[in-house]
């Protein structure tokens, strides 16, 4: 279905544009010939995408999106069809190839069924269907250029007509690289860029590197280099061989402070499920504490009681365990233990408010007194709060296993010293923030035990050791000992140990998600979750500090690095070669000239990226400096020219809509300015449900985005809803939540064309914008 913002908004449009667009730039020729209408602007198969988008949401292992969290993501299939069908031409745009409109319907059918067929997450792998796709484009350009068409049979000459006559693709909101990465699965040159230093590494990773090193052999010497390696399987294998290494050389380091617990007849006692383990050392999976603050009661004399949001350590039927805390009220003492017999659902749910009465406050578990957030905050900032052992969790024969605390394993956590700690400022638990209640968290170390720094500096240390070891490797395996870094282009010796250090780090930045005082227990399914479940970062009362030596949820081995090792495992040498460079899309340095531009801007105020990105920030830059010294010069990632409508920074909301809708107007300019005539423009913006239900695309967000279009020269051609969040996540939970974007199409407005005021534009979209809504609502978005 299509759903199309027609309205006076968008003046008629000649065919032929001989308008000029910028007198300084050179004139683009594309310019000056007839302007094909394009797929995207007469039809999609909306339902497919919009199904293969939601899907993708659940693939988990191997997806790009896994090799780092980055916020607003937007799925694959998505910007893989729309980009598709910003290139290929509709088969209006040539009536004397497709006369009637019966032909032209059974054409763009036929180009439907290339693009249902390309969506699912599995035809990624598949080289048949991509390269039906990838000839399609080249097609549709050689019929423009007036050139034969290469043979469709010839994967590599499909190619190399891409990469000679395809205009590049620029996304100058890249994040993650989603539009990148699909580009170059078509074949396209991409060209990504972003003000963000963890979004540029990231698409680095995602986009530029893995090319680099297509069919590379690993280095590591235990590996036997004679087989095919394919794509980037070698660069793989060597992330998984150096990181293993890491792991065991940071065991023998530290891991004196991640000891097995002995499960004794004391235990036991009364305890049938730990009958078959006693005597036995158990491997810690977590460790689960909840944060104490001197009991308000005047009566407790200032002993420290827990702030636990729940005491259940599983909600699995017949698996059932909690903690209760025992109370010695004679000398105002109260301890742990765990109960896994006799749990009837009532329990559970009590268990579930663990000292909790209310949203605001808790009780002090010795006197019942209450222990409002307020005080909790004023404890924490004053530095008193501290944090007090509930629960450890074990692994027994193919189950966890939940044991009381015990003082040693309590004084072993307590006991670590570690001698970094990050020490730029930090904004709170930005969920209190509304409240002025920052917990104590004043910098980006306070996020963190003493015990996950240890961790987490050794490992980040570890990376630099590790890439000396690549490189004496790669150079005893005959890579080219003279040539540049991997940050000047290189792709020789020293530049392959960059890589494999760039993916180590960012597998230190996925377990700083993990080793922090903001990861929980997940007693559903019996796993760590990370600290980032939702665009902020939350107060966590009782949180799960992790192994990173188990076998399991939350370890290095698995959580941290496999996870990445799939990525570039999957990620195919058939790729095109990308670049992705640090770069402001509204600043004065040009995007890339004559390019299709596919982009996804940041939404109004919806996501603080930066001040979110410096938690992985500062573990990136005490890791990678020295390899990416550009990127992370900084001591914290850039804010002032970051593209959000924040009112803390800009001193209000009304300067911040002004800084946002002057630097959205900028960029769009740029990106005026650097399109090529020939394509459409393609903008994903966000929408949020609630927004849309009562207020329709009038919000703050969408009239002052959509005037910034229109204000830099841009008529709106089309608009298409594509789903892009999964409808339950934590973050969906009241919190207004993105659901959807929509693709905006645009074109460029011939210069004799009248542009429009702001009032009289968002009078427009009142007027227009409800039964396109409608017809969003029945597409079945969101
Ligand atoms: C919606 S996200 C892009 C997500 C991306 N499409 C993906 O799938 O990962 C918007 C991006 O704009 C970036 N950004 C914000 N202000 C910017 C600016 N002035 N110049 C360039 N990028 C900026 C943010 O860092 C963020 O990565």
């Amino acid at each position: 279905m299509r759903c199309r913002a027609k309205s006076q908004l968008r003046p008629s449009r000649p065919q032929r544009d001989t308008t000029p667009t910028d007198p300084s730039p050179p004139r683009d020729p594309i310019a000056m010939t007839v302007r094909r209408k394009k797929l995207i602007e007469v039809s999609l198969p909306l339902k497919a995408i919009n199904a293969a988008s939601a899907r993708e949401k659940s693939i988990r292992h191997g997806h790009p999106s896994t090799l780092h969290l980055w916020w607003a993501r937007r799925p694959l299939a998505a910007c893989r069809a729309v980009l598709f069908a910003q290139i290929v031409d509709d088969p209006s745009a040539w009536p004397e190839e497709f006369p009637t409109e019966e032909v032209q319907a059974r054409e763009r059918k036929r180009l439907h069924a290339i693009i249902e067929e390309m969506v699912p997450w599995k035809a990624t792998h598949d080289e048949r269907v991509i390269g039906k796709a990838r000839y399609e484009i080249a097609r549709s350009l050689a019929r423009e250029r007036g050139d034969a068409p290469p043979d469709e049979n010839d994967a590599r000459a499909v190619l190399t007509y891409l990469a000679q006559h395809a205009p590049p693709v620029c996304d100058p909101f890249c994040g993650g690289g989603s539009i990148p990465l699909e580009a170059q699965r078509l074949g396209l040159r991409a060209h990504g860029s972003d003000l963000n230093p963890v979004a540029v590494l990231v698409s680095k990773a995602t986009c530029e590197i893995p090319p680099k090193f297509a069919g590379t052999a690993p280095v590591h010497p235990d590996v036997d280099r004679t087989g095919g390696w394919a794509g980037a399987s070698g660069l793989a294998e060597d992330i998984r061989r150096y990181g293993q290494w890491m792991r065991d050389e940071a065991e023998a380091r530290i891991g004196h402070l991640y000891p097995k617990v002995r499960v004794t007849e004391e235990m036991a006692d009364g305890r049938d499920d730990l009958r078959p383990y006693t005597g036995k050392d158990l491997t810690v999976i977590a460790w689960l504490w909840a944060r104490t603050v001197a009991s308000p009661d005047p009566m407790m004399r200032g002993a420290h009681v827990p702030l636990a949001s729940s005491f259940v350590l599983s909600s699995k039927k017949g698996k059932r365990a909690i903690v209760v805390p025992t109370i010695d009220h004679g000398s105002r003492a109260y301890r742990f233990s765990v109960k896994t017999s006799g749990i009837g659902p009532e329990e559970v749910a009590r268990a579930r408010k663990g000292t909790k009465v209310s949203q605001g406050s808790f009780r002090c578990v010795l006197s019942g007194a209450p222990i409002p957030y307020a005080y909790a905050d004023d404890e924490a900032n004053a530095g008193r709060m501290r944090s007090r052992l509930m629960a450890i969790v074990v692994a027994g024969q193919r189950q966890r296993v939940y044991l009381p605390p015990t003082r040693g394993q309590e004084d072993n956590a307590l006991s670590a010293t570690p001698d970094f700690r990050p020490g730029q400022p930090a904004r709170g638990t930005f969920a209190s923030n509304a409240q002025g209640r920052i917990y104590g968290f004043r910098t980006f170390g306070d996020y963190f035990t003493d015990r996950q720094l240890v961790a987490l500096t050794t490992f980040s240390d570890l990376v630099g050791e590790a890439r000396e070891k690549v490189l004496a490797d790669a150079l005893a395996a005959g890579m080219d000992p003279e040539a540049p870094r991997l940050a000047d282009g290189g792709t020789g010796a020293e530049a392959y140990a960059d890589a494999v250090a760039t993916y180590l780090g960012l597998a230190v930045g996925r377990a700083s998600d993990f080793w922090n005082g903001n990861a929980t227990w997940e007693s559903g399914g019996g796993f760590v979750a990370h600290a980032f479940t939702r665009q902020a970062i939350p107060m966590i009362w009782d949180y799960a500090e992790s192994n990173p030596f188990s076998f399991a949820s939350g370890n290095w081995a698995g959580t941290a690095l496999e996870w990445i090792g799939r990525v570039v495992q999957n990620l195919a040498g058939t790729l095109t070669r990308a670049a992705v460079i640090q770069q402001d899309a509204a600043g004065k340095t040009p995007l890339l000239y004559r390019s299709v531009v596919a982009t996804d801007p940041p939404y109004y105020d919806n996501i603080g990226y930066a001040d979110l990105s410096d938690f992985f920030y500062v573990w990136h830059r005490r890791t990678l400096r020295d390899v990416w010294p550009g990127l992370y010069r900084r001591v914290l990632a850039p804010k002032d020219e970051e593209l959000v409508a924040t009112p803390h920074r800009h001193g209000g909301k009304e300067a911040a809509e002004r800084f946002f809708m002057e630097g959205m107007g900028q960029a769009l300019r740029n990106m005026h300015t650097a399109g090529t005539d020939g394509f459409p423009v393609t903008i994903y913006y966000a929408f949020k449900q609630a927004e849309v239900a009562k207020e329709g695309l009038t919000s703050p967000g969408w009239a002052t985005f959509l005037h910034a279009v229109s204000g830099a020269g841009y008529v709106i051609d089309g608009t298409w809803p594509v789903r892009t969040e999964r409808s339950a996540r934590t973050v969906s939970l009241g919190a207004n939540a993105l659901a959807s974007s929509i693709v905006l199409v645009c074109r460029k407005r011939p210069d004799d064309a009248s542009a429009i005021t702001r009032r009289d534009f968002v009078a427009s979209l009142r007027a227009n914008l409800p039964d396109a809504l409608k017809k969003i609502r029945e597409g079945g978005v969101g």
